[in-house]
């Protein structure tokens, strides 16, 4: 069967479940963005194993949930519980979500992850939003038949980030008090982190922050025309190479925490500019 149909089964299960027609936002509750989901009233949680063709997470402990609801009386479908490169998903598996959210409207896609930080006036804790991205995955979401119902064979990408989010995000931030920085996040295949070596080649080919995911997402999303904003807490911070120490997940957990609350209100203010642009 193909994907698209694949998808569309997805899709008719969950507006039957959730009772809806359509969304208008998708969430990928990424690291530091996992605490929105208590956010979204009138939630109607449908676990992955219940949706025809979702792949099954495996790895984190409350994941394997989309939640549909509403947030600041947007509808929105969160994700909590992502698929990665390194968990040995297929391109197929790691965006089947978005390629679903595409097939229930959804106009605007919001992802939070975490981050390593590639330029010295970072630190830890500190928000980027994501302008830009260089894929250094072995993949491409859209390798092998096109799928025109989806979009086209060679979609652009040179507006992959979209302006008015960061315009208001930038807006936000400042009301609020949040540095942000923007950031080209260069998406590398894990899981094992950066060398020294690796982190210094991904500063001097233009990145500013590096990842283990997000990339796929958001290439499967502007292949359907889903308008993207990214946003990544820097965990650690890897250059210039002096400031780098050996970087431990609880280390990464406890920073990401912290920066938390700042991201979840960033994207649930985010999420309400929708309503004057759609
Ligand atoms: N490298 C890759 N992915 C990451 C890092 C890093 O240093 N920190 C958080 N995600």
């Amino acid at each position: 069967m193909k994907l698209y149909d694949k998808a569309a089964q997805a899709a008719e299960y969950i507006r039957a479940r959730a009772n809806i027609n359509d969304v208008t936002c998708g969430v990928i509750l990424g690291t530091g963005l996992s605490g929105l989901r208590e956010m979204i009233e009138q939630p109607i949680v449908i676990a992955y194993d219940d949706i025809p063709y979702m792949p099954s997470s495996t790895v984190e402990s409350h994941a394997g949930q989309l939640i549909i609801g509403t947030l600041h009386g947007v509808r929105v479908a969160a994700f909590a519980g992502r698929f990665h490169y390194y968990e040995g998903y297929s391109e197929e598996e790691i965006t089947f979500g978005v390629r679903v959210l595409g097939l229930l409207g959804a106009e605007a896609l919001f992802v939070g992850s975490a981050v390593g930080g590639l330029q010295g006036e970072q630190s830890a804790g500190d928000i980027a939003l994501i302008r830009d991205h260089i894929n250094l995955l072995p993949i491409n979401p859209l390798r092998g038949e096109n799928d025109e119902r989806f979009g086209p064979r060679f979609p652009d990408m040179m507006k992959s980030y979209d302006e008015l989010f960061r315009q208001a995000a930038h807006d936000i931030a400042q009301e609020e008090n949040i540095k942000l920085h923007n950031a080209v996040y260069v998406a590398t295949q894990g899981p094992s982190l950066e060398t020294p070596a690796e982190y210094q080649y991904m500063n001097r080919i233009g990145g500013d922050v590096v990842g283990m995911s997000t990339v796929p997402e958001v290439i499967a999303a502007r292949h359907q025309g889903i308008r993207v904003c990214v946003l990544g807490v820097i965990s650690n911070v890897c250059f210039p190479l002096d400031r780098l120490t050996k970087t431990t997940i609880e280390e990464v957990l406890k920073t990401v925490e912290e920066a938390a609350p700042k991201m979840q209100l960033l994207v649930s203010r985010l999420i309400q500019t929708t309503k004057l642009f759609f």
